[in-house]
C-alpha cells in the first residue's frame, strides 16, 4: 500500500459527482461569483458512473476503505442511487458515506437508503431562519431543510450527522440552539471552523470563530466532556454528553490542523485526483480513462500522485498567504467539502 511522503497511508475518497448547486453559501459559492453567466463543468466531461466505479475499484485496491460523496450538491447528479448501488457492491468498501446540504433529501432519501448508502451528513448552519437563508443565499428556508432531515432519519439513517460551518458575527449567536436541536435529536453535530477554501469567499482570521470560543458558547451547563478520536485521521475533535445524549465533534481545521494524519485523497466531478483540499493543481484522470488505458496504468498514476504526497496546507497556512501572489486554489464546491 503506498505510503505518502510524510507517511501517511491512502483511507479515504472523496468523490465529487457535480459542481453544481442548489445553494449559494457565501463561504463556498457566493451568488455574486457563481451567477447566471458562470459556466459550470460541460456535462460531457464529468465521469459517468461506470467510470467512479471503476476508479473507485483502484482506490480500494490501493488501500481507501471510506467513500465519501459530495459536490457541490451530490443529489443534483440524476439517478445518485444507481451510483451508490454500484459503490455498495464493491469489496473492500468499509464506509459508504454523503455529504448533502439537505434540499433534495424529501423525495431522494427512502432510494438512498434503498441503494445501500451507510450514512448521511447534512449541513444546517442554524435553527434561525434568517440567519439560514443568509448562509445559504436565499436559496431554501430552514424549513424545507429540516424536512429532509426528517425523510432522512425515517429512511433509517442513524446516527446523522449534521454539518455547521461557523462564522464570527454570523451564526455564531445561534450556535447552542443548534447544539440543542441536535442533542435532542441523537444527531452528531459537526461544528467546522471557517477555512479559506476556494479563491472567493474573502476569508479572513478574524471571521474564524475557534474550537474553544464554540464549546464557550455551548456552554458549561450542556456537560460535554473531551471524548478519544474513533480512528487515527478523524477530523473532528469529540466531546461526549456526560447525561449519554451523544456527542459533537468540532473540525478545527485551523486552530487544530490535523494535516499530519490525513489520509484523504479527492476525485473532482471531472476526473481529476488532488491530494489536498487547498490544492492548486489536480492530475487529470479522465484523459488517460478516456484513451483506453489499462487498470494497471491507472492504479499507477493514482499511486504515483500519492508515493509523491506532501501536503500540509493548513498547517502551513500563514507562511503560505505571506507569498503572495499565490497560485489560484481548487473551489470547495469542486471538490466536495
Ligand atoms: P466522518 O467520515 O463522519 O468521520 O466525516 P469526515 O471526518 O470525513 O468529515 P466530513 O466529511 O463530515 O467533513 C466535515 C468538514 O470538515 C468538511 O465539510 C470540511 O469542511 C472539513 N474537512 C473535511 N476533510 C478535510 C480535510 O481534509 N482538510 C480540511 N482542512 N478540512 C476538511
Ligand atoms: N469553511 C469550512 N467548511 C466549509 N464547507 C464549505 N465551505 C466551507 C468553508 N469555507 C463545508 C461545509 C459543508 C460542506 C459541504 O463543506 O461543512 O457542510
Ligand atoms: Fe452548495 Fe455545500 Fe457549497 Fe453550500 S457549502 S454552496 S450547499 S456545495
Ligand atoms: Fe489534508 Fe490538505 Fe486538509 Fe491538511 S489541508 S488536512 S493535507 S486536505
Amino acid at each position: 500500500m503506498p505510503m505518502d511522503r510524510l507517511q501517511r497511508p491512502l483511507r479515504d475518497v472523496r468523490i465529487s459527482l457535480t459542481d453544481h448547486c442548489n445553494f449559494r453559501c457565501p463561504y463556498c459559492m457566493p451568488a455574486a461569483v457563481f451567477g447566471d453567466s458562470y459556466r459550470f463543468l460541460p456535462t460531457e466531461t464529468l465521469l459517468t458512473f461506470e467510470e467512479i466505479t471503476r476508479l473507485s475499484r483502484l482506490f480500494i485496491a490501493l488501500g481507501a476503505q471510506k467513500l465519501r460523496l459530495t459536490g457541490g450538491e451530490p443529489l443534483m447528479r440524476p439517478k445518485v442511487e444507481a451510483l451508490i448501488r454500484d459503490l455498495a457492491a464493491l469489496e473492500g468498501v468499509q464506509d459508504l458515506a454523503l455529504t448533502t446540504n439537505g434540499y433534495l433529501l424529501p423525495t431522494k432519501a427512502e432510494a438512498l437508503k434503498a441503494a445501500g448508502l451507510h450514512r448521511l451528513t447534512i449541513s444546517l448552519d442554524s435553527m434561525d431562519d434568517g440567519v439560514f437563508q443568509a448562509m445559504n443565499g436565499g436559496r431554501s428556508s430552514l424549513g424545507r431543510v429540516l424536512e429532509g432531515i426528517a425523510a432522512a432519519e425515517r429512511a433509517g439513517f442513524a446516527p446523522l450527522k449534521i454539518n455547521a460551518v461557523i462564522q464570527k458575527g454570523v451564526n455564531d449567536h445561534t450556535l447552542r440552539d443548534l447544539a440543542q436541536f441536535c442533542k435532542g435529536r441523537g444527531y452528531i453535530l459537526r461544528l467546522i471552523e471557517y477555512m479559506d477554501v476556494g479563491n472567493h469567499n474573502g476569508w479572513s482570521l478574524d471571521q474564524v470563530v475557534t474550537a474553544e470560543e464554540m464549546l464557550s458558547l455551548i456552554g458549561g451547563d450542556m456537560g460535554l466532556e473531551p471524548l478519544p478520536a474513533n480512528y487515527s485521521g478523524e477530523v473532528a475533535l469529540r466531546f461526549g454528553y456526560r447525561d449519554g445524549a451523544g456527542e459533537i465533534g468540532i473540525v478545527a481545521s485551523v486552530t487544530k490542523p490535523f494535516c499530519r494524519v490525513c489520509t484523504r485523497l479527492r476525485l473532482s466531478a471531472d476526473g481529476s485526483l488532488y491530494t489536498c483540499l487547498f490544492a492548486t493543481k489536480g492530475i487529470d484522470l479522465r484523459t488517460p480513462l478516456r484513451a483506453g488505458a489499462a487498470d494497471e496504468e491507472l492504479s499507477a498514476m493514482i499511486s504515483g500522485a500519492w508515493l509523491r504526497r506532501t501536503d500540509r496546507y493548513s498547517e502551513i497556512r500563514a507562511e503560505v498567504n505571506e507569498n503572495s501572489p499565490r497560485p489560484q486554489k481548487v473551489e470547495m464546491h469542486k471538490v466536495g467539502g
